[in-house]
């Protein structure tokens, strides 16, 4: 059975799960966010005349655009094709992606009765991704490539809730989240009852690692996030922590926030571009492992520079290792942007496996 070399047993273990666990990788482990997506001119042929929520619940699309870059690039790690607003979807809030901007949530949460109304997601309502799920198994245990699914963290999905779409200052957020404690509370618990449901149907379908996106976290001060934030995103991880795989949590902006990003629960933290990974091991203190942090926009700026700037994310990883981080995940410091051409995409992989 060709997949025995790569089950996580005493054989081979994926790279990505051995980094994860503190132990050594037969090749360093990368993948990029968004990887899947738009970069990609077999994505765009796909997704030609279909609808991104209604891609998003084809287990047949979900499967097909999430092998895509795994295929191309060679890379480590296979992102469930999704997105953070598909539970909130299947929850029954009405809400749309719009191509160019992104979540657009048909009437924004912003009262006692707004909060009252988001409701509970059954997991029949996510059971397409489930399928999806259970088809990648299936494909990918042959290969040493993991599956990584992923959800949205409360805060992030509030965000989105409340401004109605994406914002530049998040004021109506942070309205309610100082104005109403209460009722933000409320809210909050309702996206972890969402999120860990969510979660919990891709762990039972195979996946194999989670990543839990709190992209706009950045936006906190830190006394803010453990006041408002951390308690929910620990109740989280917590509620998937009897399945024994790698949690990995990550944030744009998060540099002032790694410690207590790390402390609600992560096994791995991600880090974007700002801080160099040895630094934030030593924010972060001896355990997880780290994943990142080259620049998405390094991808622009021709060979030579990528590959100075990938060795020097691979020289500031081997330091953090030697300090106490369990392990390095490659990844950039956020997700891939649309204009990158793929095969710098595909010699990232090659530099990051021949490091
Ligand atoms: O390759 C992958 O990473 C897998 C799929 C994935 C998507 N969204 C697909 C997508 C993942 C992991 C996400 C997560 C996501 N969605 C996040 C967290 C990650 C991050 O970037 O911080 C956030 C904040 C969202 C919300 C969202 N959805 C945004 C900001 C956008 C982009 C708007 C735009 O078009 O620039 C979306 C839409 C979206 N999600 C697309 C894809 C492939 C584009 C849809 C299209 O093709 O029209």
């Amino acid at each position: 059975m060709p997949g025995a070399l790569w089950h996580s047993g005493r054989v081979s273990m994926k790279p990505l799960l051995a980094a994860a666990a503190g132990q050594t990788p037969t090749r360093r482990p990368v993948w990029f966010m968004r990887q899947a997506g738009r970069s990609l001119p077999e994505y765009r042929a796909l997704r030609a005349d279909r609808g991104m929520l209604e891609s998003c619940f084809d287990p047949a699309m979900v499967c097909e655009i999430t092998m895509q870059p795994v295929r191309r690039h060679d890379t480590d790690g296979a992102i469930l094709f999704s997105d953070i607003v598909v539970p909130l979807k299947a929850a029954g809030i009405d809400l749309d992606i719009v191509a160019g901007t992104g979540p657009v949530i048909v009437n924004p949460v912003r009262s006692a009765t707004d909060v009252a109304a988001v409701g509970r997601l059954v997991p029949e309502a996510v059971g397409a991704i489930g399928r999806a799920v259970s088809l990648l198994r299936a494909e990918l245990d042959p290969t040493p490539t993991a599956l990584i699914g992923f959800a949205g963290a409360p805060f992030t999905l509030a965000s989105y809730l409340i401004e109605g779409g994406p914002s530049r200052h998040y004021a109506n957020t942070k309205a309610m989240m100082y104005g109403d404690p209460p009722l933000w509370h409320d809210l909050m618990g309702r996206l972890v009852d969402i999120t860990v449901t969510f979660l919990r149907v891709q762990l039972d379908a195979g996946a194999q690692a989670v990543q839990l996106f709190d992209s706009w976290a950045g936006m906190l001060s830190r006394r803010d996030y453990e006041t408002f934030v951390a308690p929910h995103s620990s109740r989280v991880f917590a509620e998937i922590s009897d399945f024994d795989v790698p949690r990995i949590h990550f944030g744009v902006g998060t540099g002032e926030l790694l410690a207590p990003m790390a402390r609600v629960g992560a096994d791995v933290v991600g880090v974007d571009w700002r801080v160099p990974l040895d630094e934030a091991q030593r924010r972060i203190g001896p355990g997880p492992a780290l994943q990142g942090n080259l620049d998405p926009t390094v991808l622009f700026a021709g060979d030579a520079v990528i590959a100075e700037h990938v060795a020097r994310v691979v020289a500031d990883a081997d330091r953090a290792v030697v300090a106490g981080a369990r392990g390095h995940i490659f990844n950039l410091g956020h997700g891939v942007l649309p204009d990158t051409n793929p095969d710098t995409l595909t010699r990232v992989v090659d530099l990051v496996h021949s490091a």
